[in-house]
C-alpha cells in the first residue's frame, strides 16, 4: 500500500514512479523511466502541490489518503499545465467539489482548455501573491516559459521549501533521494538540454527571482529532491548563462564510410590539440546524451551525406533538434558527401542560419575524401581549433 513520504515537517511527497515510460514527447528516451512528484503540505488547510500523469490515480490517491481524505483538501495547485502534472486534475476535482485549483492568469486558460475545469473552481493568482494555510504560507513565482507559458513556482515560506515544476528535474524512476544519483549532474545536464536549454534566458530571469529566498529543500515535478540546493542553483546559475568550454560535439552520419572517415581524422586532429570531443552518429544516439553534450559544447561538426538530391532525412531531423535546442554554440563547421549531385551543405546553412554560431567552413566530397581535401579539412579543423581556444 502507498503513503505520504513526510519530507519536512507537515510537507509530504504523494507522487508516483512511471518505471516503464520509455518515450516523451514523443521523441526524448527515458532510460530510467521517470516520476510524477506530487507534494501534500498540511495546515489549517491543506494544500496539494500538481497531480500525476492519467493511468496512476490510484497511487496518487492511496498516497493522499494516509494523510487526509482527498475530498478534504482546500486547495490544488496547478503549477504547470503539461498532463504529465495536470492530467489528473480534473479527476481530483470530481472526488473533491470544494477545492480550488490554483493556477496563473495564462493558466486559467489552460486549465478549461486542456483539463475541462470550470471557472468558478480556479483561483488564478498573480506573481508573488501569497496565500495563508494557517501556520504556513505559500507564495506563487510567476516562471513564464520554464518551459510553457503558464508555469509558476510555488514556494513555502516557513519551510524554505521551492516547488518549481520541471525546473531542476529531471526523468528517473530510481529514487527520490538525491544521494542515490551518482551520476546527479549528468541526469541534471541532460534534462536541462532537453527541456530548458531553449529558454536559458527565461531560466536566468527565473533564478535572479528566486535566488534571495531561503530555499532549504527544492522539490521539483520529476526525480529526486535537493537539500543540496546551492549545487542544483550553481549548475543551473552556469547552464542559463551559457558558459561553453573547451568542447567539440560531432553529429553525422555516413552511408559508405565517406563521411565517417573524415569524421575520424577530425576527431584524432581535435584530440591531439587538447580539447574534448564527443561524437554521435545520428543512427543510433539517445538523442537526451545529444542534448546534454550540446548545453557546454562550444563547436559543432556537422556532417550528412546528400541522398536523393536532398540532405539525408535523419540528417535533417538531428539539424532540426540541434537547431530548436538552441545551445550555445559559438561555431560550426559542416562536411557532406555525394555521389552525383551536392545538395546537402545548401540546407544544412539554411537550418542552422538561426544558430547564433559562426559559421567556419564548410567541405563536400564526391565519395571518398581526396588526399587534398583531407588537407583542406584538417585546415578547417585547425581553425575551428583556434577559435574554440581562443574563447578560454
Ligand atoms: Fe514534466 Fe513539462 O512537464
Amino acid at each position: 500500500m502507498c503513503s505520504a513520504i513526510e519530507l519536512l515537517d507537515d510537507v509530504y511527497y504523494v507522487g508516483v514512479k512511471d518505471y516503464n515510460r520509455r518515450i516523451f514527447d514523443a521523441l526524448i528516451p527515458l532510460p530510467h523511466g521517470t516520476s510524477y512528484n506530487s507534494y501534500l503540505i498540511k495546515s489549517d488547510k491543506y494544500l496539494l502541490i500538481d497531480s500525476v500523469q492519467k493511468g496512476f490515480e490510484q497511487e496518487w490517491i492511496a498516497r493522499i489518503s494516509s494523510v487526509i481524505k482527498p475530498e478534504e483538501i482546500d486547495y490544488i495547485v496547478m503549477n504547470h499545465a503539461e498532463p504529465d502534472h495536470a492530467g489528473t486534475i480534473s479527476y481530483f476535482l470530481g472526488l473533491n467539489s470544494k477545492a480550488k485549483l490554483i493556477t496563473s492568469q495564462k493558466g486559467f486558460k489552460m486549465a478549461k482548455r486542456f483539463h475541462g475545469v470550470s471557472s468558478d473552481r480556479i483561483l488564478a493568482v498573480k506573481d508573488g501573491e501569497e496565500l495563508c494555510l494557517g501556520n504556513k504560507t505559500v507564495k506563487f513565482i510567476e516562471a513564464p516559459m520554464l518551459h510553457w507559458p503558464e508555469t509558476i513556482f510555488t514556494y513555502l515560506k516557513e519551510e524554505g521549501a521551492l516547488f518549481p515544476c520541471d525546473f531542476f528535474g529531471f526523468h528517473s524512476a530510481k529514487s527520490l533521494d538525491e544521494n542515490d544519483y551518482e551520476d546527479l549532474e549528468f541526469q541534471l545536464k541532460r534534462y536541462y538540454g532537453e527541456i530548458m536549454m531553449p529558454f536559458a534566458i527565461m531560466g536566468k530571469r527565473a533564478i535572479d527571482k528566486i535566488k534571495d529566498l531561503e530555499i532549504k529543500l527544492i522539490a521539483p515535478s520529476h526525480g529526486p529532491v535537493y537539500k543540496n540546493v546551492k549545487k542544483v542553483m550553481a549548475l543551473y546559475e552556469k547552464w542559463t548563462a551559457g558558459v561553453t568550454t573547451e568542447k567539440v560535439i560531432i553529429l553525422y552520419t555516413s552511408m559508405w564510410k565517406d563521411i565517417e572517415y573524415m569524421v575520424d581524422i577530425l576527431t584524432e586532429r581535435i584530440i591531439t590539440q587538447g580539447v574534448k570531443v564527443v561524437r554521435y552518429n545520428i543512427i543510433n544516439s539517445d538523442l537526451g546524451d545529444i542534448a546534454a553534450d550540446l548545453v557546454d559544447s562550444r563547436a559543432l561538426i556537422f556532417g550528412v551525406p546528400t541522398v536523393l538530391n536532398s540532405m539525408h532525412p535523419l540528417g535533417i531531423s538531428a539539424a532540426y533538434l540541434a537547431k530548436l535546442l538552441k545551445p550555445p554554440l559559438k561555431f560550426v563547421l559542416l562536411i557532406s558527401s555525394y555521389g552525383w549531385v551536392e545538395a546537402a551543405l545548401g540546407e544544412m546553412k539554411k537550418i542552422f542560419s538561426d544558430l547564433k554560431a559562426e559559421l567556419i567552413g564548410e567541405i563536400a566530397v564526391n565519395g571518398p575524401a581526396t588526399k587534398s581535401e583531407i588537407e583542406q579539412l584538417l585546415a578547417l579543423c585547425d581553425k575551428l581549433i583556434a577559435k574554440v581556444k581562443s574563447l578560454s
